[in-house]
C-alpha cells in the first residue's frame, strides 16, 4: 500500500482501522533505520514557568485554573539546569513554558544570550508560544535555533472548539511561518484524540504539516485534566497515536519525531512503543524536582524514573534492550 497516493477519504479510513498497523510500523521503522540508524536523540527539557495568559480548554496550565500553584524559575535556576544537563551529556535544551507575560524580550533575550555563551555547542530550543515576529527575530539573534509550537489542529472550526476566541489558528500559522522565515528549525504537531476531533481533521493535520515541512513533529494523546472544561472527555487512543507516528515517519522520513511524555503517561512502555513505530527523539525532564509536579498539562503526568534527565543512564539501558542507542549529539535533522 502506497500511503502517499491515498485519497483523503482513504487516508481517513486508514486512520480508524488497525488492519495495516504492522505494515505501517515495518515501513516506518525501515525508513527511520535507513536515515537515523539506531540513534536516539535526547533533548533536555526545562519547564521554566507554568504561568500562562492563555486559556486553552484542554490544558491544566490555563489561566483560569486557580487550583494550580504557579512557579517561575529564575534565570540562575534555568542556567543551572542547563549546566547540569550539559554535564549529563545533553547537547540541546528545550526551554518550555506557558505564555508567561513576565518573560518579555527584555528578560528572555539576555537569558538566551547567556545560555548560548556558556554552551556554544548546544542547540537552544524555545517553546514559549505565540510572540511577535520581532520577538522571534531577537531571540534567534540571541542564539535560539529551534522553536516548538504545535498547531494543535489544522481545522479552524476545530481550533475554535479547543480555544477561546482570542486564540486563533491564523495567528498560530502566522507564528509558524515567521519562525520558518527567520531560519528556525521549527517543530509543530497536534494532539491525538482531542475533543471533537474527526479522522478527517487528522488528515488535515497531515496536509498542513506537508505544507509547513517542519524539522520536528511532536504528537501525543490528549489526556484530560480535572480542572479544565474537558475534565470529562476521554483520553486519546494509544494505538491511533502509534499509527500516526508511523504514518508521519512515512510521510516525513527525515523528521525528528519524539516519543512524548503524554505517550509515556498513557502507557508505561509508551516510549518504547513510540520508538517501535518510528519515533527517534526522547525528551527527559531537567526541571528541578521541587516544581516539576506543578507543570501539569494533564492528569497523572509521569515524573521521576527514566523521565528524569538525571536518570539518563537508566534510560540508555532501557532503550538498549530494544537495540536503540542514545547519543550525545545536538540531534540535527539529517
Ligand atoms: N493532553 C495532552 N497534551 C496536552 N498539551 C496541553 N494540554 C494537553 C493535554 N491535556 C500539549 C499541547 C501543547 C503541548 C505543550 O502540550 O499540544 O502544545
Ligand atoms: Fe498555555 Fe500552552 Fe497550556 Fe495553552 S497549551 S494554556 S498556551 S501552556
Amino acid at each position: 500500500m502506497q500511503v502517499e497516493n491515498l485519497t483523503n477519504d482513504q487516508l481517513a479510513e486508514l486512520l480508524v482501522t488497525d488492519r495495516y498497523d504492522e505494515e505501517l510500523r515495518r515501513r516506518a521503522l525501515a525508513l527511520r533505520r535507513k536515515i537515523y540508524g539506531n540513534k536516539v536523540f535526547v533533548r533536555g527539557l526545562i519547564e521554566f514557568t507554568n504561568y500562562c495568559k492563555n486559556n486553552c480548554y484542554y490544558c491544566g496550565l490555563r489561566c483560569e485554573n486557580k487550583n494550580l500553584q504557579r512557579y517561575r524559575l529564575t534565570a540562575d535556576e534555568i542556567l543551572q539546569c542547563a549546566d547540569e544537563g550539559y554535564a549529563l551529556g545533553f547537547r540541546t535544551f528545550v526551554l518550555q513554558g506557558g505564555e508567561d507575560v513576565y518573560f518579555t524580550d527584555e528578560v528572555l533575550v539576555p537569558l538566551v544570550t547567556e545560555l548560548h555563551h556558556r554552551h556554544p555547542d548546544v542547540a537552544i530550543t524555545l517553546s514559549v508560544g505565540e510572540r511577535s515576529r520581532e520577538s522571534y527575530a531577537r531571540l534567534r539573534q540571541a542564539g535560539a535555533e529551534r522553536y516548538l509550537l504545535r498547531h494543535e489542529t489544522a481545522n479552524p472550526d476545530h481550533y475554535a472548539r479547543l480555544h477561546p476566541v482570542a486564540q486563533t489558528l491564523s495567528n498560530r500559522k502566522r507564528c509558524l511561518q515567521d519562525l520558518k522565515e527567520l531560519g528556525y528549525a521549527v517543530g509543530s504537531g497536534f494532539m491525538v484524540g482531542s475533543p471533537f476531533q474527526t479522522p478527517m481533521n487528522l488528515v488535515e493535520d497531515i496536509h498542513f504539516l506537508q505544507e509547513l515541512q517542519p524539522a520536528m513533529i511532536g504528537i501525543g494523546p490528549f489526556l484530560s485534566h480535572r480542572d479544565t472544561p474537558f475534565w470529562n472527555e476521554p483520553n486519546g487512543d494509544l494505538q491511533l497515536t502509534l499509527r500516526l507516528i508511523a504514518l508521519l515517519r512515512i510521510f516525513f522520513p527525515h523528521a525528528l519525531i519524539p516519543a512524548t511524555t503524554a505517550l509515556a503517561t498513557l502507557a508505561e512502555n509508551g516510549r518504547e512503543l513510540g520508538m517501535a513505530y518510528g519515533a527517534n527523539v526522547l525528551m527527559p525532564n531537567l526541571t528541578p524536582a521541587v516544581v516539576r509536579k506543578q507543570y501539569l498539562l494533564y492528569d497523572n503526568k509521569v515524573t521521576g524514573g527514566v523521565e528524569d534527565a538525571q536518570s539518563l543512564e537508566q534510560l540508555k539501558e532501557r532503550m538498549a534492550i530494544d537495540g536503540w542507542d542514545i547519543v550525545v549529539d545536538r540531534g540535527d535533522v539529517q
